[in-house]
């Protein structure tokens, strides 16, 4: 009988990723729960309300129809593709052709890695944010790219850019693609049209290809709408020429397990993503794509007030912790997370050393800042999927733990 073993044979790809951000906690929450205790749960950004009734009526609507079951190759379905240029040209005055420009993604992450995958290849360089949303680092490390960084909690980013642009080319490497996301995960940084339009400037100079995750593009509590590298002040048709921008169905509309989001801009990076796709998969479910084009054709309504929702939780749970004696809580200007140092009741620790004290002593479980890359050691991020009467009780019993340790 053969003894030979497959052990000595290494899984590079997967033995590359750190641990997700979100499965580091996972372990302590569950030792905890085993105890009976009710754990407030702020670690993964993952939308606690239903999606709004209209939209489901609409995927029930469209699930009837048989011929809406089969597989649906292609860039998406035309429906959606043309209410994904009408969102464009209601908020941002953007134009694009549906049939070149535009593609539909089960999720934004998939349409990341799908880009990096069909763009990039061992040798290539990326510049990424640190910290940032995993995927921001962990799509180009999946296609076998090389990823450097810039600082995501810089005032300006297009200086941090260029620094980073900088620092690479002495280094005797030219960066292929800059990846950048405001509103920021996990730093709840917006970016103003100038901030923006200067970013372009930069990446555009630089010769590189830009990808911008406009997920919380309803999520900027300073103005209606977060700013679109298709409307900073740079002529639009010069900003298709290098960059593609995402926006996913999952925050604006309460849809994150429907797996939905688009990607425009850069004909060739486009047709390369589609061209990719072509042997991935068969296209997101038809209902949920008819049900997705109805919510941008006529949820801007629905997605005002899942704003004002994460924006009254963010002021309740800033309030509370700076009430319990956190230091240091500031109001995050977008998205729908609060990002903070690490409490002087946990001074020396690493993130995940308080945050696994924070769940134990607390109940309440954050995300540690350090699973968003080093530039997040020092911190935590609480997700705000919480109503306000549940994050005052996570407040409290935080303002308990810290007269304990007092
Ligand atoms: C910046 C950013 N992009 C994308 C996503 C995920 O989008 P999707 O659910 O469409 O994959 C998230 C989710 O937290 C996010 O924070």
């Amino acid at each position: 009988m053969s003894t030979s073993s497959t052990e000595h044979w290494s899984f590079p790809r997967a033995e590359l990723l750190p641990t997700y951000a979100f499965v580091a906690s996972d372990a302590v929450k569950a030792e905890v729960r085993a105890s009976g205790a009710d754990i407030i749960d702020l670690g993964l950004g993952n939308p606690d309300r239903p999606t709004p009734r209209q939209i489901v009526e609409q995927l029930q609507q469209a699930s009837t129809i048989g011929e809406n079951h089969r597989y649906h190759p292609g860039r998406g379905l035309f429906r959606l593709r043309e209410a994904v240029c009408g969102w464009y040209q209601r908020r941002y005055s953007a134009s694009f052709d549906p049939n070149r420009q535009v593609m539909v993604t089960m999720g934004a992450k998939d349409g990341m890695t799908g880009l990096c995958l069909a763009m990039l290849a061992a040798g290539d360089t990326v510049l990424a944010p640190d910290p940032c949303y995993p995927i921001h680092r962990g799509a180009p490390l999946i296609a076998g790219a090389e990823v450097l960084t810039y600082s995501s909690t810089a005032d300006e980013p297009a200086e941090a850019i260029q620094h980073a642009l900088t620092r690479a080319e002495r280094a005797g490497k030219a960066v292929k693609l800059v990846i950048a996301n405001y509103p920021q995960n996990p730093t709840g940084r917006t970016i103003t049209r100038e901030q923006l339009k200067a970013l372009c400037k930069v990446v555009q100079q630089s010769g590189a290809f830009l990808l911008h995750d406009l997920a919380y593009a309803d999520l900027d509590f300073n103005q209606r709408f977060a700013p679109s590298i298709f409307d900073c002040g740079l002529p639009a048709n010069q900003v298709e020429a290098f960059a593609v921008e995402v926006f996913s169905m999952s925050k604006s509309y309460h849809m994150p397990g429907w797996r939905i989001a688009y990607m425009v801009g850069n004909e060739r990076m486009i047709s390369a993503l589609a061209h990719l796709k072509t042997y991935t998969d068969y296209g997101t479910f038809i209902p949920v794509q008819h049900a997705a084009a109805w919510a941008l054709d006529n949820g801007d309504e629905l997605a005002y007030e899942i704003r004002e929702l994460y924006r009254g939780r963010a002021e309740a749970l800033v309030q509370g912790l700076t009430h319990a004696g956190w230091e240091n809580v500031a109001a995050p200007s977008g998205t729908m997370f609060l990002w903070v140092p690490i409490p002087p009741a946990y001074a020396g620790l690493s993130s995940s050393e308080a945050t696994a004290r924070l769940i134990r002593e607390a109940h309440v479980a954050v995300s540690p800042g350090s699973g968003f890359g080093p530039g997040g050691e020092g911190f935590v991020r609480f997700a705000l999927i919480e109503d306000p009467p549940r994050i005052e009780e996570a407040c409290r019993r935080i303002a308990r733990l810290f007269k304990r340790a007092a």
